[in-house]
């Protein structure tokens, strides 16, 4: 985040009203607890306490949010002024009530504050809650201790080991605040209810005091162990989660100052872990990839109000959906009319799925639904702001869908491709606007994922980039800039660790030793799992080169859907070792001329896979396809499920140390990028300032 220059006297703004104090925090963009921020609070409550004319203090926050948490920019740098701890004991520890009005988001460090306080008013659309998980953190400044004694221990673990925002009516039902006040009327709704705290004029409710909501739970730590194996799955490689319970277990056992204690102890193990470093990089890394150096700031993104699908497959149905959810309308063309009606059937059930689980109601299915105009031929998209193809991935019908479209969409339309691999400018040549032609790359399913791949063409206008980016947001995508080369980013980047499992597969370790190496790195599967999963005639679809999962095809063997693959399965698609592909990977070892060299560890497994993927990343910058490291990260993370406790490829090589990446790319016959060489030379890094 950027210091707009801010001094402590501007940040924070004191105004008496009668008999009340409103401290007002103005700290852009999301008033976060910078040293500017503390030092307005501290000196904000001072003077009020010092005040007798002043009964109750009203805490408010200027432009579109409450205080959205700590500065994760200031972690890890020393500290600058007062230390957060020392400002909220000195607001707990006044005589005089205190009201958080809340509006935007009240978040971690924001929402402990509020906690400190002894009212919280918030408007409907306000959300609050405590996020630090996602930062590999805990709430390290009481939210652990606190909030437990609010909710009790079970929804406590939920809403801490979540981290999601909690929308202001959700939050009064579970007491996390205590009123909601009008939308728009924050400031008068909150000062009336402090008028109203001094005239009733009971006693200070502290947050710390309450015992009611932790007392049922004393004693009982089976219901730790219980919530961590329940949730195995998804806690699995992170830090953070464990730590969260080990603090909400001792706000109910412990008295609140040593529960503050052992939250502290707990804090610490986690900002020191490179698992919290790996996941405060990602939270900047997200952020950073909407920004491109070169693109100048003044460049108007062109208005989006209707869009174009050309395809309604897997792809298209999914991509079409995220506009839907956005609210636009899409007109969705297709070749014939079977193919639409399969096309819309597909999207409709997964929007009833969706209402069948209670995450939307029927009537907005229909609503949704109602949005897509389908269409049999191009001459649909006269209209069309934006027009995106997700046809087949072949160069010659994309170059003629493109020239068509040319005559038919509006001048100014955007013509986006959702190629995964192809020559855009080659296709972006077919058409005489090569300046409105953009990648859109979707990661399948598409309404899901939450990359979204812009790929820049030598001809692209900064417009045209500028409209992809901002509809990212509009999407709810997280962009990545890509300039055009086989492949962009990330199925680039990531395709050497296949075709390594593919080698290696070879020399002795089975896919079960890969792909455990693999799950246990961090991923969801290994890459035999996953290829079964696909399909293995999808995956070897297009070449004519002998390959071992061509092999498996010929004998039947086509994954998970028919006969088994690199693993048997059951009927409930349990997978087993299988003898007929170990039979399969011997013979086709044997043609090769590969000899069994036997077991590999699991480290040596993962670097086999995995330092050439940070090679191709180092490739992939050297080349100028990707604009910085962390885009590569980005990419991987979220078009790959890369475990994000990792930070991705680069951060990830990072860690290791970039000369032992360097040297086992060496002794495994492959010549290293030679951005990665200079890096490691000089002592430099991809990701570490
Ligand atoms: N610290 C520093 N910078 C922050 C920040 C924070 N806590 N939260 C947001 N920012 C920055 C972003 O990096 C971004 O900067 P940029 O414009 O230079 O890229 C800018 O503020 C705006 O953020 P978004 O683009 O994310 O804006 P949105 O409106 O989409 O979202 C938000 C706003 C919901 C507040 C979102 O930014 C968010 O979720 N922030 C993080 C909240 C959080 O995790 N808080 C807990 C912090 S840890 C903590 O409090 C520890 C405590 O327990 C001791």
């Amino acid at each position: 985040m950027t210091d707009s220059g801010a001094t402590s006297q501007s940040v924070g703004t004191t105004q008496v009203v009668g008999n009340l104090g409103v401290l007002t925090i103005d700290y852009p963009p999301v008033n976060a607890l910078s040293v500017h921020t503390r030092i307005a609070l501290d000196s904000g409550f001072r003077q009020f306490a010092a005040d007798p004319q002043v009964k109750a203090i009203v805490l408010i926050c200027a432009g579109r949010t409450f205080i959205a948490g700590a500065d994760i920019s200031e972690f890890g740098k020393a500290l600058e002024g007062p230390n957060l701890q020392d400002v909220f004991d000195s607001i707990e520890g006044g005589t005089k009530p205190v009201i958080a009005a809340i509006h935007g988001t009240a978040l971690g460090g924001g929402y402990e504050l509020a906690l400190i306080c002894h009212h919280r008013i918030a408007v409907p659309s306000a959300k609050v809650g405590l996020p630090e998980v996602a930062l590999g953190l805990l709430p390290g400044a009481g939210g652990t201790q606190r909030l437990p004694r609010i909710v009790g221990v079970p929804a406590a673990l939920d809403l801490i080991t979540g981290g999601a925002p909690v929308p202001a009516p959700k939050a009064l039902e579970l007491g996390m605040i205590d009123a909601l006040a009008d939308e728009g009327k924050l400031r008068e709704d909150a000062i009336a209810f402090a008028g109203r705290i001094v005239s009733e004029g009971g006693p200070l409710l502290r947050v710390r005091d309450r015992q009611d909501k932790v007392e049922p739970y004393r004693g009982k730590s089976e219901i730790y162990a219980e919530y961590l194996k329940k949730n195995a799955r998804a806690f699995r490689g992170f830090k953070a989660p464990f730590n969260i319970v080990k603090a909400i277990e001792a706000a109910a056992e412990l008295p609140f100052e040593q529960g503050m204690e052992r939250e502290r102890e707990l804090f610490g193990e986690l900002i020191a872990s490179t698992e919290s470093a790996a996941q405060r990089y990602y939270f900047f890394a997200e952020r950073e990839g909407a920004k491109v150096p070169d693109l100048p700031r003044d460049v108007q993104a062109l208005p989006i109000r209707s869009v174009g699908v050309i395809g309604a497959g897997t792809m298209g149905g999914g991509i079409t959906m995220n506009f839907l959810n956005a609210g636009l309308p899409v007109t969705l063309v297709e070749m014939n009319q079977a193919a639409l009606d399969r096309g819309l059937g597909v999207i409709r059930r997964n929007y009833e799925a969706s209402a069948a689980k209670g995450r939307m109601t029927s009537e907005r299915v229909e609503q949704r639904m109602a949005l897509i105009t389908p269409a049999l031929g191009l001459e649909a998209l006269a209209t069309a702001d934006l027009v995106i193809e997700a046809v087949f991935e072949e160069i010659g019908v994309k170059q003629d869908i493109f020239a068509k479209l040319d005559g038919i969409a509006k001048p100014g339309a955007i013509l986006a491709s959702n190629t995964s691999f192809l020559d855009l400018d080659a296709i972006a040549a077919a058409t005489t606007r090569p300046e409105s032609v953009i990648g859109l790359h979707f990661f399948s399913p598409a309404n899901v994922m939450r990359l979204l791949e812009i790929v820049r063409g030598a001809k692209t206008a900064d417009a045209v980039l500028a409209t992809a980016l901002k509809l990212a947001k509009t999407i709810a995508k997280v962009p990545v800039v890509s300039r055009v080369g086989h492949g962009f980013i990330a199925n680039r980047v990531m395709s050497p660790r296949s075709q390594q499992a593919m080698e290696l597969v070879l020399q002795g370790p089975t896919p079960q030793d890969i792909d455990r190496a693999l799950y246990d790195y961090g991923f969801a599967m290994g890459p035999f799992a996953m290829a079964d999963l696909v399909g293995l005639d999808v995956i070897g679809r297009g070449s004519n080169e002998r390959t071992l999962s061509g092999d498996l095809v010929k004998l039947g063997r086509l994954g998970q859907k028919q006969g088994g693959g690199f693993y048997d399965y059951d009927e409930k698609r349990q997978p087993s070792p299988s003898p007929v592909a170990a039979q399969v990977i011997a013979d086709f070892a044997a043609a090769r001329g590969v000899a069994n060299t036997g077991p590999v560890s699991a480290e040596a497994i993962v670097a086999r896979l995995l330092y050439p993927v940070v090679n191709e990343g180092a490739k992939v910058l050297e080349e100028g396809i990707a604009i910085r490291a962390s885009d590569i990260d980005v990419a991987c993370i979220l078009g790959y499920n890369w475990p994000v406790y990792t930070g991705g490829p680069m951060f990830w090589a990072d860690t290791v140390g970039l000369t032992r990446v360097v040297d086992g790319l060496r002794a495994m016959g492959i010549e290293p990028a030679a951005l990665l060489v200079e890096k490691a030379a000089s002592g430099g890094s991809f990701t570490r300032n």
